[in-house]
C-alpha cells in the first residue's frame, strides 16, 4: 500500500475538473492505454485570450495519476499561458503534499500533457508527444533528451530515481549504463553552473561602504542587546581597524567578540580574508 497524503486521498476520491472540454483552446495528450498511464488535458481561454479560464482533464491510471490530473487543473487555472508553461512536475507534486517516490513519474506526466496542449494552442499541432531525441530505454520508449529533463528538474542522482520519475530502466535493465552516464553528464553540467563565481574585486571605497553596512546590517544590533557597540576606525587593505565601545570595551571576552561576531561577519559577507584589530590605546 502507497502511503499518500491526505490531500492526494482527496483528490483521488473527489478529482476536481473531469472530462473533456467541447470547444477547448488546447488539447494535448500523453501516455497510453497499451501502456498503462493516459492523461489527456484540455483547456479554455478567457474571451481576452489572457488567462485559462478552464481545464477539465481524462486519465486511465492509479491514484496518484488522478490526484496529479486533478491538481494541474488547479494549479492552472486562472493562469497566463506564460505562468502555465513554469509549472513544474514539483510544483504538482508539492500541491498534493508530496507523492510517494515510485509515484513521481505521474506528476511528470502531468507536465508533458500540459507542454503538448499550450503547444496543440500555439500550433495547432494535434499528434501526441512525438519522441524527441534518442530512445535509451526501449521498454519504455524513453529518450536521452526526456531522461536528462528529470534529471535536471528535479536533482536526480540514481538510476532508481530516474525509473520513478519517468519509468526509464524499469524492466530489462539493459539502459542502465546509458541513464548513468546521462545522470553524470547533467550533474557535471549543473556542478559547472552552480559553482561560486569568483568576487569581483571591490575599491577600496566600495569596500569600506560594505564594511559599514555589515556592521550596521549584521553585527551593531548584536552588540547593542548587550549594551555594547564599536565603531570602524580605519580600513587598510583587508585590515579592518575598530574600536569596541560601551559595554564591550574592556570586556574581558572582547577578543572573542572581535574574531567571533565581527571578523566572522565581515568574512562571511565583505571578502574572506578580513582580519579585525582592535585600535591600540
Ligand atoms: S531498455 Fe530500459 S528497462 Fe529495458
Amino acid at each position: 500500500m502507497w502511503d499518500y497524503t491526505d490531500k492526494v486521498l482527496e483528490h483521488f476520491k473527489n478529482p476536481r475538473n473531469v472530462g473533456l472540454i467541447k470547444d477547448a483552446d488546447g488539447v494535448g495528450q500523453v501516455g497510453s492505454l497499451a501502456c498503462g498511464d493516459a492523461l489527456k488535458l484540455s483547456f479554455k481561454l478567457d474571451e481576452e485570450k489572457e488567462r485559462i479560464a478552464d481545464a477539465k482533464f481524462q486519465t486511465f491510471g492509479c491514484a496518484s495519476a488522478i490526484a496529479s490530473s486533478s491538481a494541474l487543473t488547479e494549479i492552472i487555472k486562472g493562469m497566463t499561458l506564460a505562468e502555465a508553461e513554469k509549472v513544474t512536475n514539483r510544483d504538482i507534486a508539492e500541491f498534493l503534499g508530496g507523492l510517494p517516490e515510485q509515484k513521481m513519474h505521474c506528476s511528470v506526466l502531468g507536465k508533458e500533457a500540459l507542454e503538448l496542449a499550450i503547444r496543440n494552442y500555439r500550433t495547432g499541432e494535434t499528434q501526441q508527444k512525438e519522441l524527441e531525441g534518442e530512445v535509451v530505454c526501449r521498454c519504455f520508449g524513453v529518450t536521452d533528451l526526456e531522461i536528462e529533463s528529470v534529471v535536471r528538474e528535479n536533482d536526480l542522482k540514481t538510476i532508481e530515481e530516474v525509473t520513478n520519475y519517468c519509468k526509464a530502466g524499469g524492466a530489462c535493465g539493459a539502459c542502465h549504463d546509458d541513464i548513468r552516464a546521462i545522470i553524470e553528464k547533467v550533474r557535471k553540467t549543473l556542478q559547472t553552473q552552480t559553482a561560486p563565481k569568483k568576487q569581483a574585486r571591490l575599491t577600496t571605497l566600495q569596500k569600506i561602504k560594505l564594511i559599514e553596512e555589515t556592521i550596521d546590517r549584521e553585527i551593531r544590533p548584536k552588540l547593542q542587546q548587550d549594551g555594547g557597540d564599536l565603531e570602524l576606525i580605519d580600513v587598510q587593505d583587508n585590515r579592518v581597524i575598530v574600536s569596541l565601545r560601551g559595554m564591550c570595551a574592556g570586556c574581558n571576552v572582547a577578543q572573542f567578540t572581535l574574531r567571533d561576531v565581527v571578523e566572522s561577519k565581515l568574512r562571511e559577507f565583505v571578502a574572506p580574508e578580513i582580519t579585525v584589530e582592535e585600535e591600540s590605546a
